[in-house]
């Protein structure tokens, strides 16, 4: 099975100082692969590599068959690559519609037939239409910046730690949605995530980092097995 999203041996850091040593792994078509890993171990350096916002030093990053480790973030967004970075920073000035218009602009022809999609996807954003982003509830903000990457209709979506400051109710709903999303559209998900009931229910797959490394994937099986976790995770 090809790819949608094949990274190999990424290595990438800030000023001299390298974070990822050669970082490898394939995300495929309704896939939903997990990353796990301690605090500081290179997991947000490693999605910021992926769309460009840290520079690749060496290694290759390709979407859909394409080389795109030398692409600025906006023609990887427009090739298909969605981000929604850690703590969510949407624009909190702007209302809900204009957050999805700036998604948009990553490619407008597949935002036209997107649009509609994303807020059955969320509902919630349907009624605050008009609302400013910022005087929306964390969850609901988490929920537009998943949409406002949706919009652009990508073939992979990178979603750093979705369920930071959240309450659980709407971790579960945002979960849900990211099965129906995967299943009813074929888009690849790669998935950083701490809350472990999280990746357990929805990860088809998950890749445990460490020291700036992908040391292990584990299958669904092996994902229930509490006590390996703790240990990846040094709980
Ligand atoms: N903007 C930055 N400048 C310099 N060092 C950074 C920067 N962002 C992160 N780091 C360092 O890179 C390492 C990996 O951090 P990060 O990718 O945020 O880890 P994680 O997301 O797994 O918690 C840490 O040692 C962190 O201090
Ligand atoms: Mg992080």
């Amino acid at each position: 099975m090809t790819a949608l999203m094949d990274v190999s041996d990424v290595e990438s850091g800030y000023g001299g100082g390298k974070v990822l040593n050669g970082v490898s792994l394939r995300i495929h078509k309704g896939e939903i692969l997990a990353l796990i890993g301690r605090n500081g171990v290179g997991k947000t350096t490693f999605m910021r590599t992926l769309i460009g916002l840290v520079p690749l030093a060496r290694g290759s990053i390709r979407l859909d068959g394409r080389e795109v480790g030398g692409d600025k973030p906006y023609a990887r967004a427009q090739k298909g690559m969605g981000y929604v970075p850690q703590g969510r920073e949407v624009f909190g000035a702007l209302t809900v519609e204009e957050n999805l218009q700036v998604g948009a602009q990553a490619n407008r022809r597949r935002a036209s037939e997107m649009r509609d999609k994303v807020v059955d996807y969320f509902p919630v954003l349907k009624a605050k239409f008009q609302q400013k982003a910022g005087t929306m509830s964390g969850g609901e903000q988490q929920q537009l910046a998943i949409a406002r990457a949706l919009i652009g209709g990508p073939k992979v979506v990178l979603l750093d730690e979705p369920s930071e400051g959240i309450q659980p109710s709407i971790v579960d709903l945002i979960g849900e949605t990211l099965l129906k999303i995967t299943k009813e559209t074929g888009i690849g998900v790669l998935l950083v995530e701490q809350d472990m009931g999280m990746v357990e229910s929805i990860a088809t797959r998950c890749c445990v980092m460490d020291k700036g490394h992908v040391i292990d994937t584990l299958t669904r099986k092996q994902l229930a097995d509490e006590n390996l976790i703790r240990q990846y995770l040094a709980l």
